[in-house]
């Protein structure tokens, strides 16, 4: 089988990207990372692409006179790399309806909680104001509305006492690499099958 072109959406640090580059050269994945689209000209994440000599397209919304010329540029770029997977890897925005329809059941995003609960921003936040006792991250399709579309996996850790924001975020982001991994691995080996809402073929963890 032939590898899969992966193309990744980043806004920041990249280390989600760096986990899913990492995997295609240690051949846990039988993808090629082929380019990095990113919205931010100072993110960590370009530095990373150049490190794997990856090519990175910026696109920056300020340099757009609205959003639909803006997300028009980025379904151009995107088309140029033939992608055959989008990994949204810390990506801050909500992709283009377009982008979506030209990519479809092609784009998969990582959150940081267990969807559909904590959508938006500041989900591990949201998990601890919501006084649950687990929290994990998840791997999805990406629908047209906010974190939707159908989940790919879930992992699961658990919530204690003691939890700040950022003790929670950072037990959840040790898991959200190995999870987006083995998501973009089973997407690669075509392992994947949507079925309305549910995607068949791969399982949830728990911690
Ligand atoms: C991760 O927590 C991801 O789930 C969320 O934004 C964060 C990005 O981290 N969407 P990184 O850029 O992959 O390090």
């Amino acid at each position: 089988m032939s590898k899969k072109r992966i193309l990744i959406f980043a806004s920041g640090r990249g280390s989600n990207a760096e986990a899913i580059y990492k995997a295609t050269i240690e051949d846990k994945i039988n993808g090629v990372v082929v380019g990095v689209i990113c919205d931010h000209k100072e993110a960590f994440v370009i530095k990373r692409a150049s490190m794997w000599k990856v090519p990175v397209t910026i696109i920056e919304k300020k340099n757009f006179v609205n959003k639909m010329d803006f997300d028009e540029a980025l379904v151009v770029a995107a088309k140029s790399y033939t992608p055959d997977l989008i990994c949204l890897a810390g990506y801050m925005r909500i992709c283009g309806a377009d982008l979506i329809h030209e990519f479809p059941n092609k784009i998969i995003n990582i959150h940081p909680a267990l969807l559909p609960s904590f959508r938006g921003l500041h989900a591990q936040r949201q998990a601890l104001e919501a006084g649950v006792k687990v929290a994990g991250c998840t791997v999805h399709f990406v629908g047209t509305g906010l974190d939707d579309g159908p989940i790919i996996t879930q992992t699961v850790v658990p919530v204690y006492d003691h939890d700040t924001e950022e003790t929670l975020s950072s037990r959840i982001l040790e898991k959200e690499h190995p999870t987006y991994v083995a998501a973009v691995a089973a997407f690669c080996a075509d392992k994947l099958t949507v079925s309305g809402n549910r995607v068949l073929g791969i399982h949830g963890e728990e911690n």
